[in-house]
């Protein structure tokens, strides 16, 4: 069977003066990886995992958080830690972009974590930023998808908002499509999924918020 479906995703293959332009203007953009042979394997892992009740439903673990989370999510995720060819590449891949997109906007990315994520039918992921101002963490998210033919009917967008109620946009979860925005600025949502979607979400953290002249410039508030 092959995993790579005949329309791929209308998206350009991945440029990074594109991707640099788009963050540091709106702060988002999606592109195309081509990797092939790294998505299949990806995605067999992730389905792998599934099937084996490998994932951790989110919150797991926090026993007085885990009402209020599954309220907010509903994915199962497991850390990735590159001992798998696919893993190792797409790590390989997370480390290069840090690279150039340090050298081009100077954001003093230093760190990459990412996990594999399922979200099974009728799991969704409410509006969110994935880092709050000044807490010197997640600066860059990338989300990786891993779903060969998916259907416009098949729900599970990732929805990027503006300000207030508006909606930027909405990106099919299509295998392939690669999602980078700025953790600290671009709220988002996973719409409810209509049957079992994977990804990989992952984020370049910063060592030291001293160390990103250009996101202080952008994110930080005035400091008293
Ligand atoms: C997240 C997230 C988006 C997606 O894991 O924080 O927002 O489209 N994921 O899976
Ligand atoms: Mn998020």
């Amino acid at each position: 069977m092959s995993l790579i479906p005949s329309g791929l995703t209308g998206l350009p293959a991945l440029d990074i003066d594109t991707v640099c332009d788009a963050l540091a203007g709106p702060g988002y953009v999606a592109a195309r990886l081509t990797d092939t042979d790294m998505l299949a394997a990806l995605r067999l892992e992730a389905e792998a995992l599934w099937q084996e009740d490998g994932l951790t439903p989110a919150g797991i673990g926090r026993a007085d958080d885990h009402g209020l989370i599954a309220r907010v999510r509903r994915d199962k995720t497991k850390w990735l830690d590159g001992s798998t060819p696919g893993q190792a590449t797409y790590f390989a891949f997370a480390e290069a972009l840090r690279q150039q997109i340090n050298a081009r906007l100077m954001l003093g990315l230093f760190a990459f974590e990412a996990h594999f994520a399922v979200y099974e039918a009728g799991a969704f992921y409410k509006r969110h930023l994935d880092s709050f101002r000044g807490a010197r963490n997640r600066v860059l998210s990338t989300v990786l998808y891993l779903n060969p033919n998916w259907r416009e009917g098949d729900g599970g967008h990732l929805r990027i908002h503006g300000e207030g109620d508006d909606i930027l946009t909405e990106l099919r979860p299509e295998f392939g499509t690669l999602a980078l925005f700025l953790s600290e600025e671009i709220p988002h949502e996973v719409m409810v999924s209509h049957r079992e979607r994977f990804s990989i979400a992952g984020w370049h953290r910063c060592n030291d918020r001293g160390l990103a002249p250009a996101l202080q410039a952008r994110v930080l508030p005035i400091a008293p």
